[in-house]
C-alpha cells in the first residue's frame, strides 16, 4: 500500500513538473516583449527601399561592383550607424570606404523622406542580409539628423 501511495505522490509531482515546464516554455515564446512595431517598420521599410534604394544597391543589397557599395556586409554600416540617417536624407558626395574599397560616386539623398520613413528604411536594411539590429526608433533618427540638418 505504501509503495502505491508513494507512486501516486511521485506521479503527481511529475504531472506538476510537466505543467510547470509547459507554462515556462509557452511563456518564453509568447511573453517575450517583442516590439509590435517591428514588423510594420520592416514591411514599410522594404517598400521604401525598393522605391528609393534598390536601383543602385540592388534588391538583395549586394551593390554593383566598384560603383555602388554593398549593404549586405558593410563595415561602414556597422561602424557608422549614427551617420546612416543623414546619408539617406542628404546623400553623400564621396569618397567613402566600405570593406576596404573606395567608392567615389555620389549618392543622392531623398530630402522628402520623413523621420518615420527613414526609421523604417533603417529598420529594413539593419535587419536584412544578416544584420540583426532590431527596431530603429524615430527618436534615434531624429538625434542623428540633428548633426547634419543645419549644414
Ligand atoms: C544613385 C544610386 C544610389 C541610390 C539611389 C542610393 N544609394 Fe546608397 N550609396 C550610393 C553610393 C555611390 C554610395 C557611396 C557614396 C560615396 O562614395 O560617398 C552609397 C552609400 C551608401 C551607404 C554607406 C556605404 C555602405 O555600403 O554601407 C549606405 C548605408 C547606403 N548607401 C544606403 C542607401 C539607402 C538606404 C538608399 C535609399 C534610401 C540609398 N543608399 C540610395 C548609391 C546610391
Amino acid at each position: 500500500m505504501s509503495s502505491d501511495l508513494e507512486y501516486r505522490v511521485q506521479f503527481s509531482i511529475f504531472i506538476f513538473q510537466v505543467l510547470f515546464l509547459s507554462i515556462m516554455v509557452l511563456c518564453s515564446i509568447s511573453c517575450t516583449p517583442k516590439d509590435p512595431r517591428f514588423q510594420q517598420y520592416f514591411v514599410e521599410g522594404e517598400q521604401l527601399y525598393l522605391k528609393n534604394c534598390s536601383n543602385c544597391h540592388q534588391r538583395d543589397g549586394t551593390g554593383l561592383g566598384r560603383v555602388y557599395p554593398p549593404l549586405t556586409k558593410s563595415d561602414f554600416m556597422d561602424n557608422h550607424f549614427d551617420k546612416v540617417a543623414c546619408l539617406i536624407k542628404k546623400g553623400s558626395s564621396g569618397p567613402l570606404t566600405v570593406n576596404g574599397v573606395v567608392y567615389v560616386q555620389a549618392m543622392p539623398g531623398v530630402l522628402s523622406l520623413t523621420e518615420l520613413e527613414i526609421a523604417e528604411i533603417s529598420t529594413y536594411i539593419y535587419n536584412s542580409w544578416g544584420h540583426e539590429k532590431g527596431l530603429v526608433e524615430v527618436k534615434l533618427v531624429n538625434q542623428s539628423l540633428q548633426s547634419c540638418m543645419n549644414d
